[in-house]
């Protein structure tokens, strides 16, 4: 339960993209296909957990990227507060996957927690509201939803940049 997780920058000659595999064929062909093309753009950063220092056994990933929230996409007693614009900052958890024979050991937690701590750190430097995502079904909402994650008027999740600082204190 708690073994050691390595979280670092994907790292293309190192890392077995090809292999990983969380059971759902689109975020493993994301992994296998697209991340170092997505990271090489500037359009993504991918982390992958190991579970040895330097290994090549991807055991899971994360991605993040600079996103917008439409204002009114946001729940009204949030609204209030903020300041007029039609678009504010945020970012957005692009990815998140653990692999298969993996599950129920904690590191999709530890990933979670590891992206958001990346996007407290980030918006300290460069504004953002909050860390949004698109879960890709009902399981993966539930999932963020334990952390606190709210719904955003369409299908997307939030979870304010205030509320990710309470539960990593809280930690
Ligand atoms: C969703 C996912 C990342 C969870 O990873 P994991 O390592 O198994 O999760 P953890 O072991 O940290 O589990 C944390 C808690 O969430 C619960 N949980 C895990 N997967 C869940 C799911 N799909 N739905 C609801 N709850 C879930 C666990 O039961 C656990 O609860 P507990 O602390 O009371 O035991 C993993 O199942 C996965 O990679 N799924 C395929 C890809 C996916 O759906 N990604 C979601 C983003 S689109």
């Amino acid at each position: 339960m708690n073994s050691l997780l390595h979280i670092q920058t994907l790292d293309p000659t190192r890392h077995d993209r090809a292999n990983f595999d969380c059971g759902v064929p689109e975020l493993n062909d994301y992994l296998a296909r697209r991340a170092r093309k997505e990271t090489d753009a500037g359009v993504a950063a991918c982390f992958v957990a190991t579970e040895t220092e330097g290994g090549s056994q991807i055991v899971g990933y994360y991605t993040l990227s600079a996103a917008t929230i439409t204002r009114t996409s946001l729940p009204e007693i949030l609204v209030k507060k903020l300041p007029r614009y039609s678009e504010l900052p945020a970012i957005l958890l692009g990815r998140l996957a653990v692999a298969a024979d993996s599950h129920g050991k904690g590191f999709g937690t530890r990933l979670l927690y590891s992206a958001m701590s990346r996007s407290l750190d980030a918006s300290t430097e460069i504004g953002a509201l909050a860390l949004v995502t698109d879960p890709k079904d009902a399981a993966a909402s539930a999932f963020y939803g334990r952390f606190g994650f709210q719904p955003l008027a369409s299908d997307r999740l939030f979870l304010p940049m205030r509320d990710i600082k309470n539960l990593l204190s809280a930690r």
